[in-house]
C-alpha cells in the first residue's frame, strides 16, 4: 500500500485537508466505533471545574470534545485548532451555543502560532499519530504554551497488534509504531499513563495525562 506520509508540514498539512474534505461527512456517524478513551480522558482532567481556565485542543475536529468541556467547565474559555476547514465547519455549527466561549483557528499547531495567553491544558486526541513527521516538535512546543503546572492530556493509537492494521493505518496517514508515550513520559510528569486494548486486540491505545516539568 502507498505510504501516505508527507515529510514537510506543507505536505501534513495538505494531505490532512484532502483526507478530511470527505472524511468530515461521516466522521462523527463513524469515529465513535474505534477512536477509544476520548471521553473517559476528558473525565480524567485535573482541572479545577468552576475557575475560567484556558484549554486548547490541538486537531479538534468536529469539536465533540470542545462541547464536551464547555459543558464540564461552564466558566472555561475554549481554544479549537485544526488545518482543516471541513473539520472546522462541523465543529463551528457544534458549538454554537458556546461561541462566546470558543475560539477556532484554521491553522497548524506548532512554534509559529502567537498566542496571548498560556492554557492550563492542551488536549491531543487522536491528532499527535497523525502529525507526521512534525508529531516531536509539537510534543516539545507543548510546554511552552502551558502556564506553570499546566496539563497535556493525550489519547491516542499506541501500536498495531497485527502488521496489516500497521499499513492499513499507514494509508490512512496514521503512523503506529508506539513511538509517542516513551517521549511524552520524558517530557512530562506523568500522572496518568496507559496502553488500553483496542478492538479485539488488533491495536492498543494509549492515555497519558502529565503535568508540565
Ligand atoms: C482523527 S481527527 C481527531 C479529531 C478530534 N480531536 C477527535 O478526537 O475526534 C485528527 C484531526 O487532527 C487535525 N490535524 C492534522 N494535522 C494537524 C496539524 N498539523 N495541526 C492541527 N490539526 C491537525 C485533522 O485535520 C483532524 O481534524
Amino acid at each position: 500500500m502507498k505510504d501516505k506520509i508527507s515529510t514537510s508540514q506543507e505536505g501534513q498539512v495538505n494531505d490532512m485537508k484532502s483526507y478530511y474534505a470527505f472524511q468530515a461527512k461521516i466522521y462523527d456517524a463513524t469515529r465513535w466505533s474505534f477512536l477509544f478513551g476520548r471521553n473517559a480522558i476528558l473525565k480524567k482532567l485535573p482541572l479545577d471545574r468552576f475557575k475560567p481556565i484556558e484549554i486548547l485542543e490541538v486537531g479538534c475536529g468536529t469539536g465533540s470534545n470542545l462541547k464536551a468541556l464547555a459543558k464540564m467547565y461552564p466558566n472555561a474559555k475554549l481554544t479549537g485548532m485544526d488545518v482543516s476547514g471541513d473539520m472546522l465547519g462541523i465543529a463551528k455549527t457544534k458549538l454554537e451555543k458556546f461561541e462566546n466561549r470558543v475560539t477556532l483557528l484554521e491553522e497548524p499547531y506548532g512554534a509559529e502560532n502567537k498566542f496571548d495567553k498560556k492554557f492550563d491544558a492542551i488536549l491531543f486526541s487522536y491528532a499527535l499519530t497523525m502529525i507526521n513527521p512534525q508529531w516531536e516538535e509539537l510534543v516539545h512546543q507543548t510546554p511552552k504554551d502551558l502556564k506553570d503546572n499546566g496539563i497535556v492530556a493525550v489519547v491516542d493509537f499506541h501500536d498495531a497488534n497485527f502488521e496489516f492494521y500497521r499499513k492499513f493505518m499507514r494509508g490512512n496517514h496514521v503512523k503506529l509504531d508506539g513511538h509517542i508515550l516513551p517521549i511524552l513520559e520524558q517530557n512530562f510528569t506523568p500522572l496518568i499513563s496507559q496502553v488500553r486494548k483496542g478492538l479485539l486486540g488488533v491495536w492498543d491505545y494509549m492515555v497519558f495525562i502529565g503535568m508540565k516539568k
